[in-house]
């Protein structure tokens, strides 16, 4: 039975809904620490809590949740804000994201800042995370390869080299585009001596957090979000987001937001001159900037998807195996013939890469129940298989399934364990 006060203590202090994290995993976190520190009672728990910061630390660092990848919410969300961010007249921009979990999101905005030709000189992005031990991972700038599972065009020729150890880093030169940093976005004081931000990304958070919790991180946006500033989140942030202080505008695929209305005080961050910038600051364009079938299922019809790792066990071996082909065709978009090789393939053999491929395709198409059943068959056949886990992840949480999501990222947890930090 979870100790109450420390139920408590969780809520207000990081503002985390416990049942949001699945039945059991606060319970077994306090046990994990109580026992790790030698106290019995949940008084004396609190007691630590209180006097030792690097306490609440290691409790968070059982508690949060870090799944992210590159470019996820897909490839054209990452493109639009690039653009916006280019014909943007601050200098530099102020971009901040939060929370930034292991920095896959902040990095996959310089990305496509810098193949749309914008030096990191003429943008800043903050990246903020509770979790300190997310932040290390981020500033190490080294990724392992599921980290690349969203589909489109893959970042990592042209921005990464790989690691002995078989990870990703990313350029020097990108990584310096973002500072890491500590933070709690529902402490009222958060980043209180910075801002305004020109964009905010705050995405796949909300779901964790208790509705007091997320009026807080409400408040902060509203404080630290440009009197002309842009705010991104995902459909769970969208959701729920107050339309008298925000207000949809852009793509509506892209969950973007502005202030509702002009508040005084609130400043513009952006400079009064044309945003143009400076040629010198200029790299080249990347010209094969591509919608593959996985960003479209992202942008709007019919929910999420990720990526099949290029490095990972799952990917189909040539394109010799029906499957394979099946795969181009969807990420060309040719979703019919893709339906039709699949149908052609799985006369042959029913496998749990098949039935994936296939939730992939339905999502594409909009049917997202049709996906479930796919994803689940082919979790039927193997349990393990992290594609129709990740996309199952998402299909769970998109429909208030919380418990089942956390349960099944524990067990993606499991087959794609995290790097240490
Ligand atoms: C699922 S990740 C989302 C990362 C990224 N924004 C994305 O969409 O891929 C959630 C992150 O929120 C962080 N987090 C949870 N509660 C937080 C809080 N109160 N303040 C800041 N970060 C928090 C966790 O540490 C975790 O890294």
């Amino acid at each position: 039975v979870t100790p109450s006060p420390l139920d408590a203590l969780v809520r207000d202090r990081l503002g985390i809904d416990p049942a949001s994290l699945g039945p059991g995993v606060l319970p077994a976190a306090l046990d994990h620490r109580m026992t790790a520190r030698h106290v019995t009672t949940a008084d004396a728990y609190a007691g630590l809590l209180a006097a030792e910061p690097g306490e609440w630390a290691a409790l968070v660092a059982e508690l949060v949740v870090p799944e992210t990848w590159f470019f996820r919410g897909g490839r054209p969300l990452f493109d639009h804000l690039a653009g916006w961010v280019a014909a943007r007249a601050a200098a530099p921009v102020r971009i901040l994201s939060l929370p930034c979990s292991t920095g896959e999101e902040p990095c996959s905005l310089a990305i496509a800042l810098h193949d749309r030709g914008v030096s990191p000189t003429a943008y800043q992005i903050d990246g903020i995370d509770l979790a300190a031990a997310h932040l290390a991972r981020a500033a190490a700038g080294r990724f392992a390869a599921f980290a690349f599972r969203e589909a489109g065009a893959d970042p990592r020729r042209a921005h990464f080299r790989p690691t002995d150890d078989g990870r990703w880093e990313l350029s020097p030169e990108l990584r310096q585009a973002v500072r890491f940093r500590l933070g709690n976005a529902v402490e009222p004081a958060l980043l209180k001596d910075d801002g305004p931000y020109d964009l905010v990304l705050c995405r796949h958070l909300f779901i964790y957090l208790t509705p007091q919790a997320r009026d807080r991180v409400v408040a902060n946006l509203e404080r630290l979000l440009a009197a002309d500033g842009r705010l991104c989140v995902s459909p769970a942030e969208a959701a729920r987001f107050p339309q008298d202080r925000f207000r949809a505008c852009g793509p509506p695929a892209f969950c973007l937001f502005e202030h509702a209305a002009p508040s005084v005080g609130r400043s513009e961050s952006s400079t009064p001159q044309m945003g143009r910038w400076p040629a010198s600051g200029l790299a080249k364009p990347r010209p094969d900037l591509q919608e593959s079938v996985t960003d479209t299922c992202r942008s709007g019809r019919g929910g999420s998807a990720a990526r099949p790792d290029a490095g990972h066990k799952h990917k189909p071996d040539s394109p010799a195996d029906p499957l394979a082909a099946a795969r181009e065709l969807a990420d060309a978009g040719r979703l019919d013939d893709a339906l039709a090789a699949y149908e052609r393939a799985a006369l042959s053999h029913t496998s749990a890469d098949g039935f994936s491929l296939l939730g992939i395709i339905e999502l594409a198409r909009g049917r997202s129940d049709a996906a479930a059943q796919s994803f689940r068959k082919a979790l039927y056949l193997d349990p393990n298989h992290p594609e129709a886990l990740s996309h199952m992840i998402v299909l769970c949480e998109q429909r208030g399934e919380l418990a089942r999501a956390a349960a099944l990222r524990r067990r993606l947890a499991r087959v794609e364990p995290e790097e240490p930090a």
